[in-house]
């Protein structure tokens, strides 16, 4: 049976294409952050679903589908955006945006690459935009990402032709598509799906590049670009800005703190930080140089305390901590400090509460861990050597 793998299938384009292929005959395999519509597929037992999250993407989990001889097609649809001024995007946005658009999209086609640069045919197509091809103000990072792909499928493209394989990586760039739930809008399958035949079309005659509605307007938009980029910057500044497409909203990256000991990392520890990466985009977490501010000794080193919670996943940056935790927020300004929530009503819990009041900062207390601590962890140890003294 023929396959097929689409990537962003649960959406948009991607199920438009979705259920075309399956029309035609194609069993399709769907990975999604999001499971799609059971009845927006046009036939259910022709397509299965898969979570993938191109935010943390590994490509080894695609192995089976890479090297499941069945599979012809790969179609990568995932990737988003917003129309705004750069200065209202995130640094968290701007790091996801470069991430799932360009970096994910493109460490999948290398892990594909195999079966595209083989003499088997093998289709493969991505969603790039025309927003790649020329000047987008207030789109300027997704223009980036978009622009990244189309470099990159462009220069890979004439690899494959210098190798003598006739495989190629199909760029579909068009303008806005309607009928999609980016930006806000709805899945609407009467308006994409004749965009997602005429994308199949291109993909079995090998094409290089599809700008959907090229002659009619993308050919002319190009040409004005060409012309005098100025100029045409300027003109999609300014229809763009009368589009009423604008999402100008400032988004935050949201920086949090925490500090702690950290000896004889546990399960309470973990808890802890997991917990905290959950409510915040960027985690900062103090280390205690030493245990003596609660009168007690550390096992193990400061380095390695340090070294242990800087390779936590979770943890962005560590750093030896201050003996205030509200004087390192003078030198990084964190939205929110988390603790466990055995210091609730404490004293120096307490003064913090006070002293962010007018900050806004908050504080976050998590269910304190049950059954371990690095006290615990410490006196089951000293209990044992004890025993065997
Ligand atoms: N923590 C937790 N659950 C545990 C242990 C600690 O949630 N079982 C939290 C604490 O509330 C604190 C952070 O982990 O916010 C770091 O605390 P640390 O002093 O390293 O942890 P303990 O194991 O409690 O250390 P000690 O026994 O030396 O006090």
């Amino acid at each position: 049976m023929k396959k097929a793998v689409v990537i962003g299938g649960s959406n948009g384009i991607g199920l438009a294409i979705t259920n075309q292929l399956i029309k035609k005959g194609f069993f399709v395999s769907i990975l999604d952050i999001k499971v799609p519509d059971d009845n927006s597929l046009y036939d259910k037992s022709l397509y299965e679903y898969h979570y993938i999250d191109l935010l943390n993407l590994d490509v080894f989990d695609l192995e089976i589908f890479k090297n499941d001889e069945e599979v012809q097609l790969l179609m990568i649809t995932a990737g988003f955006g917003r129309v705004a001024p750069f200065e209202s995007l995130s640094i968290t946005e701007i790091r996801n945006m470069m991430q799932v658009n360009a970096s994910a999209t493109i460490q999948i086609l290398r892990f594909f690459y195999d079966r595209i640069r083989s003499d088997k045919d093998f289709y493969t197509g991505v969603m790039v935009s025309i927003a790649g091809i020329v000047s987008s103000p207030l789109f300027s990072v997704y223009a980036a990402s978009k622009a990244a792909l189309n470099r990159m499928i462009e220069s890979v493209n004439i690899e494959l032709e210098e190798a003598g394989v006739s495989n190629r990586i199909l760029n579909v760039s068009p303008g806005s598509i309607k009928g999609t739930a980016f930006n806000g809008g709805k899945n609407d399958l009467s308006l994409t799906s004749s965009l997602a035949e005429e994308i199949i079309a291109n993909f079995l005659n090998r094409q290089e590049l599809f700008i959907p509605q090229y002659e009619e307007v993308f050919h002319s938009v190009i040409d004005r670009y060409k012309h005098d980029e100025h100029q045409f910057g300027i003109d999609s500044y300014q229809y763009k800005m009368a589009s009423g497409r604008l999402d100008a909203e400032n988004r935050k990256t949201i920086v949090g703190y925490l500090s702690g000991t950290f000896d004889l990392f546990h399960m309470g520890h973990l808890n802890l930080l997991k917990r905290a990466k959950a409510q915040c985009d960027y985690l900062i977490v103090g280390v205690h140089p030493n245990a003596a501010h609660k009168g007690k000794k550390t096992y193990i080193s400061f380095e390695e305390r340090l070294e242990i919670v800087q390779s936590i996943k979770y943890v962005d940056k560590a750093i030896e901590s201050l003996p205030e935790d509200n004087e390192v927020w003078n030198l990084y300004h964190y939205d929110k400090l988390f603790v466990g929530s055995d210091y609730k009503g404490t004293d120096r819990f307490n003064a913090y509460e006070k002293y962010f009041e007018d900050k806004g900062v908050e504080i976050v207390y998590f269910p304190y861990t049950k059954g371990t601590s690095s006290t615990q962890l410490r006196q089951l140890i000293a209990d044992k050597i004890g025993e065997e003294k």
